[in-house]
């Protein structure tokens, strides 16, 4: 079974909307979805899961929150599925930092999915969007299945989770110009 962890992060309620949208409409794909809300209660056992998706909103001119950048540390490595949703808004910096946040994160994890931009709430036109990302995730995990681990070593600790967020030059190999 293709089952989904959605850890997101919220403060006004935007992101949580999301990830209760995707979780429905990832079910309905096929891959039965559990939520996280970040710094409320410990990071659930990702062994127990096929893949994470991480939403976040963008904070402070592209920033990645900082309980985000707790949890990307709390789970101590990357797994080896990560995709990538944010919630943002067009009027903080226009496209350019549109949703920056998910970027980084979707750049971080290596996801193989672009990340899903929301402007703001899923509600109305934007619930085609995550329908859509819903099915290319679930099309994703299909096509290449891999089996669940957590690692044994040191190897996929990201060492530099907080770093890489902030765009300190550390050693994930992405210039600090581009996070
Ligand atoms: C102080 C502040 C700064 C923000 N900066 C950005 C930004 O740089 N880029 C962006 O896309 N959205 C930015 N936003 C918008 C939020 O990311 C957006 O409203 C998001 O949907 C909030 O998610 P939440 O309701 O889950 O907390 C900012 C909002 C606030 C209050």
């Amino acid at each position: 079974m293709n089952k989904v962890l959605i850890a997101y992060a919220t403060y006004s309620g935007n992101t949580k909307e999301a990830a209760e949208l995707l979780a429905h409409k990832l079910g309905s794909a096929g891959c039965p979805a559990e939520l996280h809300r970040i710094g409320t209660v410990p990071v659930p056992d990702l062994s127990g899961f096929d893949a994470l998706v991480v939403g976040s909103f963008t904070w402070a001119e592209g920033s990645v929150p900082e309980e985000v950048k707790d949890f990307i540390l709390d789970v101590g490595y990357k797994p080896p599925r990560v995709f990538v949703f944010g919630t943002g808004d067009t009027q903080f910096g226009g496209d350019g930092l549109f949703c920056r946040a998910a970027v980084k994160l979707a750049r971080f994890y290596e996801s193989t999915l672009p990340p899903l931009k929301i402007e703001q709430s899923p509600r109305g036109g934007q619930e085609t969007l995550v329908q859509e990302w819903a099915a290319e995730v679930a099309g994703a995990m299909r096509k290449a299945p891999v089996r669940r681990r957590v690692p044994q070593d040191q190897a996929d600790r990201p060492q530099t989770g907080r770093h890489f967020c902030t765009g300190q030059p550390q050693s994930t190999g992405v210039p600090a110009s581009k996070t």
